[in-house]
């Protein structure tokens, strides 16, 4: 099974932590919190690192995970960073 990491980074620190913590877990796709209409379906981890915009969010980052579909996921390990 496989892992993915959705980030989100405007200055490259956030990219950075994911690229680390992908590092540490086996066969783990990056991608970008910018892209649409992503499937988190069938990974074993699914992780969300971003920045803290606000005391919260992005709002790029709340649309893009908004927009997933946590249905049939029951078994993904989610975490943030
Ligand atoms: C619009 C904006 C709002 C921010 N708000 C916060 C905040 O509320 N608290 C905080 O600790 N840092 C805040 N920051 C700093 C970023 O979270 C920090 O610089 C982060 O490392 C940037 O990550 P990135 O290099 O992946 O873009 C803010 C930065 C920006 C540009």
């Amino acid at each position: 099974m496989s892992n993915l990491i959705c980030y989100f980074s405007a200055t490259g620190n956030s990219l950075q932590t994911a690229k680390d913590i992908a590092g540490k877990l086996p066969d783990t796709e990056l991608i970008s919190m910018t892209k649409k209409h992503i499937s988190i379906a069938g990974y074993e981890r699914v992780g969300f690192v971003s920045p803290c915009y606000g005391e919260g969010l992005p709002n790029i980052v709340r649309r893009f995970i908004e927009d997933l579909s946590f249905d049939c996921n029951q078994n993904i390990y989610y975490f943030t960073g």
